[in-house]
Formats: structure tokens, sequence, C-alpha cells
């Protein structure tokens, strides 16, 4: 064993420290498909000292750190280096409280976002964020990741659920920020600078969540329309017709809907086919009052010739079954082998163009590809997947995305709405950010790590120039 770990494993508690030959292979990748590392050590901390600890000697002994959750990021933010140790924070799953009068819980970063929403859900309150890995992703990577997910329409991103953080920084030192308050203006609110920040700057070892009412009633439709400047008309509609009972707007474009339903056997409530489909999600007070508006409002939306068909759930069961297909990009790797995923930024007036202009750009350049379109519009952010059967294993990763980023480069879009950078988009950050930002983001990065052991070489880092 090397000297440095024979002081971390004697530094550390019993079973915190694994070497790296018996680091289970699980932890050799996360959800972004890139070949296999095994790490130097694997780390799994009890309490926030240990993630202290752990940091102080990596950071004395100028070793790489790579901060993991639930793995199930698609960028490669948590993909290991062999020269450094990855840090799971799987063991600090505690919910520390949750406190009604507030409407805010406390966890710790390992907390799977599943449980932290029954917790919320136990005390008749709500937690905004929920995204299709809701039963694997930890709460710390959600934060580190800024996730996005179905109910930012309503609710925000990750960022607008956050109050408080505890963080423990590059070289050991702990941030406790643990803010429950709604408004606290004494200077710089430090902890956005994590959210978001891909590993980069520290590691977030708990957070204080905002809860939100429950709303008993929820009511979901499937609609079908006719083109994507309609599907935007209809959420422009739903805004104003349904207000803050508009939780969910999530849109699949024929190309997705047809593909997955198909491959994955998943029967879809909709008789007929449809250029786009739209998952409407309203939640509101007990009563009939929700499903009154939302009929109401696709009955207008209907006879303005908006929506050429729609469904209403009538039962959980029913409810299930129109959130199907939408729940099965979890399934690419199984149904369609590799594929390379987008999850870029447009701009609403240029939405309709880009769906066309990146269909037809995929189109003459690789004739049998498969372009998957589907997103959450509302927040102006599209999906795409793209597989190319013939190419097997080795997809034209590079120039796939050099065709689609060139195209979001001239719409003024950003090359990520919500999955961040991680090891997969860097180079293009340049096309989403100029300079200025880059060496501003640098700068903040050698304040907090100078000696840049958080996460090298991912994210923004080292982009400047
Ligand atoms: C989704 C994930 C991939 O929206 O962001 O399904
Ligand atoms: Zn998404």
């Amino acid at each position: 064993m090397s000297d440095f770990l024979t002081l971390l494993t004697d530094t550390l508690a019993e079973g915190v420290v694994t070497a790296s030959d018996d680091v289970p292979a699980r932890y050799h990748h996360d959800w972004a498909g890139l070949p296999a590392v095994r790490p130097l050590a694997l780390v799994r901390p009890r309490t926030t000292q240990e993630v202290s600890d752990t940091l102080r000697l990596c950071h004395e002994n100028g070793v790489p750190v790579v901060p993991q959750g639930g793995l199930t990021g698609i960028s490669g933010a948590a993909h290991p280096e062999a020269a450094g140790i990855v840090l799971s924070l799987e063991r600090m799953n505690a919910i520390r409280a949750v406190n009604p009068r507030d409407a805010t819980m406390s966890a710790e970063a390992g907390v799977i976002l599943e449980a932290a929403q029954g917790a919320a859900a136990d005390a008749d309150l709500m937690l905004a964020i929920d995204i299709g890995a809701r039963g694997s992703c930890q709460l710390g990577g959600v934060i580190a990741t800024n996730a996005g997910g179905h109910n930012v329409v309503r609710y925000g991103m990750t960022r607008d659920q956050v109050l408080g953080l505890e963080v423990v920084l590059a070289d050991g030192t702990i941030l406790e920020d643990m803010n429950t308050l709604v408004k606290n203006n004494a200077g710089l609110d430090l902890k956005q600078l994590f959210i978001g920040s891909e590993g980069l700057l520290g590691v977030i070892t708990a957070c204080v969540l905002r809860l939100h009412p429950a709303s008993p009633a929820r009511e979901t439709a499937l609609v079908g329309c006719a083109s994507t400047d309609d599907a935007i008309e209809v959420l422009n509609k739903a805004r104003t017709g349904l207000g803050s009972m508009l939780t969910a707007f999530e849109v699949m474009w024929a190309s997705f809907h047809d593909t997955m339903a198909s491959r994955c056997d998943v029967p879809t409530p909709l008789s007929g086919k449809h250029a786009v489909y739209i998952i409407v999600e309203a939640r509101g007070p007990q009563g009939d009052s929700t499903r009154q508006a939302l009929e109401g409002f696709l009955e207008t939306a209907f006879e303005s010739g908006l929506i050429e068909d729609a469904v209403l759930a009538n039962s959980v069961r029913e409810e299930h079954a129109i959130w199907a297909v939408r729940e099965t990009p979890a399934e690419y790797a199984t149904v369609l082998g590799p594929v390379i995923p987008f999850d870029i930024g447009i701009p609403t007036d240029r939405m309709a163009e880009t769906v066309a202009k990146v269909e037809a750009r995929i189109q003459q350049g690789w004739p049998d590809a498969l372009a998957l379109f589907y997103g959450h519009i509302g927040d102006n952010n599209l999906h795409l997947v793209v597989h190319v059967p013939a190419a097997g294993d080795t997809q034209p990763e590079a120039e796939v995305k050099a065709a689609v980023y060139a195209i979001v480069r001239d719409m003024g879009g950003t090359i990520s709405a919500e999955h961040g950078i991680g090891a997969i988009k860097r180079d293009y950050m340049h096309y989403s950010r100029t300079q200025t930002h880059l060496r501003l983001m640098q700068s903040v990065k050698t304040a907090l790590d100078p000696k840049g052991i958080m996460n090298p070489g991912k994210g923004f880092d080292q982009l400047a120039s």
C-alpha cells in the first residue's frame, strides 16, 4: 500500500477506506458510459468530520478527489481517475429534520431523492425536485448538478429549492451554512457557488431544502399536437389557463415517443399518431377544481384547433400509463445500445427551427440514425439522443456533437441546460461561455481549491486561456 493510503487508512475509522484492488466495479464509472477506471481508493465517510479529514490529507498530499453520489449523472462528473480517490457520500444518508412550520428539511448528502420526497410527504409537504433517477440519485449529486427535471416549470431548478448547505472545502475546512431562513441578505450567498459546481469547489455533505405545501389533487393529461409551434402555444395557454396549478409540461416528439413506445413495448394511451405529445400535469387543493381547470383548458385548446386529441387520467394506474413512455430514457442502453445524449437549452422562439435543423443535419450526415427529441420546453430545455445503428459500440460522438452544438450556438442556446459539463462537453464550453466567464470561474476555483485537487479536468476546470 502507498504511504498515502496508509496515512488515510490510519486516520479514518475502520472500514471507511477501500484500497484500489477491492473497489467494487460499480464505483468505476457513472451513467455517462465512459470506459471504467479503477480509482486509487474508495472512501466512504460516515461523518462530516471524516470528509474533512479525508480532504485535508488529499490537499496536503496533492491527491485528486472525485466526489460520488448515486452515480446517475450522465455527463461523467463522477467518473473516477486512476491517480485519485473517489469519495462516496452514500453512508451519510440521514434525514436530520423536517420542520413543518418553516417548511424545510435538513438532510445529509447521501439521502436518496425518493426518500427525501417521502419524508416531505409524511409531513404533508412536498419536495419540488423530481427527476427520472429519483430512486437512486442522492441529494448531494442532485445539488452539485443543479438538476432540473419535471417540476421546473412551476418550482424552478434545484437551486431554487436549496436554502442552506454544509460543504467541506478542498483543504478540509467545514463551511457551515445550514441556513433555514427564506431571506438572508448578510453578504454574499456563498452556497450558490457550490450548487451546480459538479464537485470542482468542495464536497456538499448536507443541505437544507425548501418544502412546499402538498397539493392533494393531481390531474394528468396526455395531449397530441400537430407541430412544435402548436405545442409552444399550448404551453403559453396552459400557463395562463392553469396558472400555478401547472406543475409539469413534458414534451415528446414523435421520434422519441413512437420509437421508445415500440422498443420498450409500452402501450400509449392516445390511439392516433401526432407530431408532438405533451404530458400536462396540474396540482391543486382538495376537491374538483383542479380537474375542472384542466378539463376546461383542454376543451378550449381543442376548440381552437391547437390540440388534436387528449386523454385525461382517471386513476393512478392511468396516470402511470401516461408517464410510461416519458420514463423510458433509463432503458436506452438496453433497447437502443450506446447513445449520444444532449440536454441543450434553446430560446423558445427558435425551438421549432432548432428541431427541424438538427433533424435535417443528422439525416444528412447519418441517414440511418435515430434522432429522438423530447424535453422540458417550458424551461427552454430540449433533449436529443442520437443513435447510429451501423456504428455499433463506436458511435460517431465527436462528429455528431460538433454538428449539433454548431446549430445550438447559432440559435443562441446553451450546450447544457441541466446535466452539466462533466467530462463530456468541455470541448464546447466556449460555445456557451466567454473567456471572461471562464477566467472568473477559474479564479473562484483557485481561491477555493488552490492545489486543484477537486475533480480536476472536469467541468470548467482549466478551460480559461
Ligand atoms: C430527462 C433527463 C434525461 O429529462 O434529463 O429524462
Ligand atoms: Zn431532462
